[in-house]
């Protein structure tokens, strides 16, 4: 699979990643670990190179999985997580309460921040981390504070490069003050295009690398939520508004619209979907969900060929058709 450089940073990522949120369970209902180490050796079996995960994805859950799974091939793999969301009596500023109850706080605080790394590199087995990205800014602390301790972590060879996640361009902006930012990882999808706008521009002029997570908008646009699919408990996408009944029907359409694209290029829309995002300047890698290994590998089939202009051209134009959820 194409490797493309991420941002200023050593690392070179695949242009489809495989995104481990799903495979610690929390708020998608649940996942199966066997099923999990299975999707994990599928994707790099075909040719993934690209692992992201975070500590709270299941409260360690998805990074001990992933550490399982990479037992033995650790050194094919470029493996980012993340800091910055805890869960536990170090407390913070609060994020959100989870539907278990969970209270969940951001926290970068230098103090926070180390602490963090070390129980992710027991969990992952591993000594390094390649890319630790700050998983949602924390309006309690300094970026200079926050950006320090990552430097300090680089330079005792703990973690490879640093990147950001759901920040914005004036936040970036003040990190870059201090360090240089690998990368900046944001929703991007063809139902939300909103990056487009600020994000994606301040990231090509600034040489920051772009992970697009939630690339198949968290399953609809693979075609496979059909109306009759309901979530089951604690399954985050029942409250999500491109899922309500209306929108879903309008997106079932707008993908019948665009299911000519995929077949003249011998794909399926999840690959359509993926492909999408990676074409889009900018863009460095899309991290793809898959709870099983027929997902991931049908996924990372998506870098397997190249929409022309004339099919991009043809996906905007059915999109701005679309236009908002209601
Ligand atoms: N930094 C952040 O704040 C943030 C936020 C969100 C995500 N992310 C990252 O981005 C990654 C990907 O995003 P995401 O998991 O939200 O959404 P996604 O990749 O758009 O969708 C993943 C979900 O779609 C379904 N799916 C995947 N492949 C499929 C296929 N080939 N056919 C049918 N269904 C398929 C699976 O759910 P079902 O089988 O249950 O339908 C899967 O869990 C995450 O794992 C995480 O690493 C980061």
């Amino acid at each position: 699979m194409e490797k493309r450089r991420l941002g200023r940073s050593e690392l070179e990522v695949t242009t489809i990643g495989l995104g481990c949120w799903v495979i610690g369970g929390w708020m998608w209902g649940g996942a199966e670990d066997d099923q999990s180490v299975a999707a994990i050796k599928a994707a790099l079996d075909r040719g993934c190179n690209f692992i992201d995960t975070a500590p709270v994805y299941g409260m360690g859950h998805s990074e001990e999985v992933v550490g399982r799974a990479l037992e033995g091939r650790r050194d094919q793999v470029v493996l980012a997580t993340k800091c910055g969301l805890v869960w536990d009596e170090r407390g913070g500023r609060k994020h959100f309460v989870d539907s278990e109850g969970r209270t969940i706080y951001t926290n970068l605080s230098a103090e926070s921040v180390k602490q963090e790394c070390e129980e992710s590199l027991r969990r992952l087995r591993t000594d390094v981390i390649d890319l630790y990205q700050c998983h949602w800014p924390d309006p309690g602390v300094p970026h200079e504070e926050t950006m320090t301790a990552l430097a300090e972590l680089r330079d005792e060879g703990k973690i490879r490069a640093i990147g950001v996640s759901n920040y914005s361009a004036e936040m970036m902006a003040e990190c870059l003050e201090y360090v240089q930012l690998a990368s900046l990882q944001p929703q991007y999808n063809m139902l939300d295009r909103s990056i487009e706008a600020g994000l994606l521009p301040f990231c090509r002029e600034h040489d920051i690398g772009i992970i697009a997570y939630s690339p198949l908008a968290r399953g609809l646009l693979t075609g496979k939520v059909t109306m009759d699919r309901e979530f089951g408990e604690g399954d985050h996408r029942a409250k999500r508004p491109w899922f309500r009944p209306e929108n879903r029907r309008r997106v079932l359409e707008f993908l019948d619209k665009i299911k000519p694209i995929a077949e003249k290029h011998d794909a399926t829309l999840a690959q359509l979907a993926a492909n999408w995002v990676i074409r889009q300047e900018g863009v460095t890698t899309a991290i793809c969900g898959a709870r099983r290994p027929d997902q991931a590998e049908e996924n990372m089939g998506a870098a397997d060929f190249e929409l022309t202009d004339d099919d991009l051209a043809a996906i905007r134009r059915h999109l701005d058709e679309l236009g908002d959820p209601e």
